[in-house]
């Protein structure tokens, strides 16, 4: 299966992705966990993107796209099924994205969009906790780590991302409304979307994604 999960930051792409990896062998691929190992290993595109994604601004269109162009042309994606998690993000992306899946010789199975209000979203991420070494997302609240601080996996302790401040969480949310929201639009164009309700528990969204994709 190979599938597209667009939504608004802290809606749940992240978490519905590792759900989907854990238990239908999906390779997951979000275009902002490959920024930040960029940003860790402090590459030049690494230092470039922080620039944009610390004012929760948008990366450049066209380092984006030669960026995923260079991870989807990678075997293992031909080999497994993915979950594009966070790309395309803008309907120039979703473009190039049909080129380079035409390219190899792929089709996509669907695109999700996961629906929230905004406000959820801010409480939602407000509470995040991220393992800066697998990834592995927390909430303080609604899915805290056996022991608090640290990752369940590899026991490191957790970090807040820097972006989720409240004022750069409120600029993400502008930019999604304005340039990622005509995606859906795009997608829906081309009868490949299926909506979830995203104010859901995690599980109740999975369920939902499963059983509305067709196939
Ligand atoms: P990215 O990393 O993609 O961030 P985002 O889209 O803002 O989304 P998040 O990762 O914040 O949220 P999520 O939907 O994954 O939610 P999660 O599962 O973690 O992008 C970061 C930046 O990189 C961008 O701002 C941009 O600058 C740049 N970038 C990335 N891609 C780009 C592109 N294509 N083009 C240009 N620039 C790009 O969940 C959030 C929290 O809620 C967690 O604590 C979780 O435990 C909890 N939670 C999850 N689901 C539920 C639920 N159902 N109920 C209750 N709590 C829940
Ligand atoms: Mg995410």
């Amino acid at each position: 299966m190979r599938l597209i999960l667009i939504g608004p930051p802290g809606v749940g792409k992240g978490t519905q992705a590792a759900l989907l990896q854990e238990r239908l062998g999906l390779l997951p691929i979000s275009s902002g966990d490959i920024f930040r190992a960029e940003i860790r290993e402090q590459t030049p595109l690494g230092v470039m993107a922080k620039s944009y994604i610390d004012q929760g601004l948008l990366v450049p269109d066209d380092v984006t796209i030669g960026m995923m162009q260079g991870r989807l042309s990678r075997n293992d994606v031909r080999e497994k099924g993915f979950i594009l998690d966070g790309f395309p993000r803008t309907v120039a992306q979703a473009e190039a994205l049909d080129g380079v899946l035409a390219h190899l010789g792929l089709g996509l199975s669907g695109v999700v969009a996961i629906e929230v209000d905004d406000e959820i979203v801010v409480s939602r991420l407000g509470g995040r906790r991220i393992c800066p070494n697998g990834g592995e997302i927390y909430h303080i609240l609604t899915n805290p780590p056996r022991v608090e601080g640290h990752c369940d996996v590899c026991g490191t302790p957790l970090m807040t991302r820097p972006d989720d401040n409240e004022s750069t969480i409120r600029e993400r949310l502008k930019v999604y409304h304005n340039s990622t929201r005509p995606v859906i639009d795009f997608y829906q164009a081309h009868d490949q979307l299926v909506r979830v309700d995203g104010s859901q528990e995690p599980e109740q969204v999975y369920e939902q994604i499963v059983t509305e994709l067709p196939g």
